[in-house]
């Protein structure tokens, strides 16, 4: 039987936090067995807020990094950054002419990032999820590994397929499943109900893959709680954003049930749950952020893989937009 095949992408636009590695890349790692994958560093996606020119390059092969020392094979998978495969923004123009404005006028995502000033956001930002839904469409995915966060992009993914496959009289497109991690959504250190985000200011409100043990022992002891221990049970946890959080965490990164980290620490002082939590973190972290520094020490090694990978993804998306071209009547 086919494997089913997976995509996936991370924006190179800082430094990868926890929140990336528990809601993607951990299950990028944990599907590269079972699934054709293809995980792109999507700097197009990065540039639809300013990205300097002179850092963004780093940036790519900082995301590279992580993935080859969370445990990524470059052999397994096909691993590229996104720009130097062009049949991206190729299909991103057709799937446009395929969206709705009123689909778009509904992302909350955009809305957040382009906060009030709205007329003062890139146009780049507002259709950014037609490019999405080209990406993962492009490769026929069947499954989409993302956080949470990225429910309705993908929600929106289905639709444009649905609807180019219905005004054109196919079933080209299939439609991608998404796939979430048990973590769901992994909350800033500092306020419980905000996501854990690159663009924080606060270093404190993240754990980056690159933190030395001193710093995660110290943002997890600043890490925003409240005064009263541990609780019994799940039942008043959403009045406790922060320690429902850091329970969150603790579960995603023991692979357990949220049920026995609450029935584990029950009535303990948090001042204990947060020695653990770190304990476990740092097991977690510190090979990955040891991997990663020597692995930047590196370049040209990582450029050799972005290139291979981008020559393995061209040869399958250069038959996809010849395919959906002839589809819409026209010829490449
Ligand atoms: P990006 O770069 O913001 O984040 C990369 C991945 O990390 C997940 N993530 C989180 N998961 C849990 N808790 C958090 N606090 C958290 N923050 C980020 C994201 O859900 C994502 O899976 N639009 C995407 C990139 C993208 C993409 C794609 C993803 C472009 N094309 C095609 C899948 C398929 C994004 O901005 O991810």
């Amino acid at each position: 039987m086919q494997k089913e095949i997976i995509f996936s992408g991370v924006q190179p636009t800082g430094e990868i936090h926890l929140g990336n590695y528990l809601g993607a890349i951990s299950q990028f790692v944990e599907n590269q067995e079972k699934f054709h994958c293809i995980y792109s560093i999507v700097d197009l996606h990065a540039i639809t807020v300013w990205q300097d020119p002179n850092i963004i390059r780093s940036q790519i092969y900082s995301v590279l990094s992580v993935f080859l020392a969370s445990g990524l094979s470059s052999e397994k998978n096909i691993i590229f950054n996104q720009s130097k495969v062009s049949q991206h923004s190729e299909l991103a123009w057709i799937l446009g002419c395929t969206a709705r404005i009123g689909w778009l006028n509904r992302m909350t995502q955009f809305k957040d990032k382009a906060g009030k000033n709205r007329e003062n956001a890139s146009v780049g930002l507002y259709t950014y999820p037609i490019l999405m839904a080209a990406d993962i469409l492009l490769y026929k995915s069947t499954h989409v590994p993302v956080g949470e966060d990225q429910k309705q992009h993908l929600e929106l993914a289905r639709d444009i397929a649905h609807k180019f496959n219905t005004d054109y009289k196919t079933e080209y497109f299939v439609m991608p499943e998404p796939l979430f991690n048990k973590s769901t959504r992994v909350m800033s250190l500092r306020d419980g109900t905000k996501k854990m985000s690159k663009s924080d200011e606060s270093n404190y409100s993240r754990i980056l893959m690159t933190d030395s043990n001193d710093e995660i022992k110290l943002k997890i002891k600043k890490a925003k709680t409240d005064s009263m221990n541990m609780p019994d049970d799940e039942k008043n946890l959403s009045d406790r954003p922060e320690i429902n959080n850091l329970i969150n965490i603790y579960s995603a990164s023991m692979a357990i049930e949220k049920k026995e980290v609450i029935n584990h620490f029950a009535s303990k002082e948090i001042s204990f749950f947060k020695n653990e939590l770190t304990d476990v973190l740092i097991d977690i972290i510190e090979p990955i952020a040891r991997e990663t520094i020597k692995l930047l020490d590196d370049k040209n090694y990582l450029e050799t893989i972005l290139i291979d990978g981008a020559n393995k993804a061209q040869v399958i998306s250069n038959k996809s937009i010849s395919e959906v071209y002839e589809i819409i009547g026209l010829r490449r």
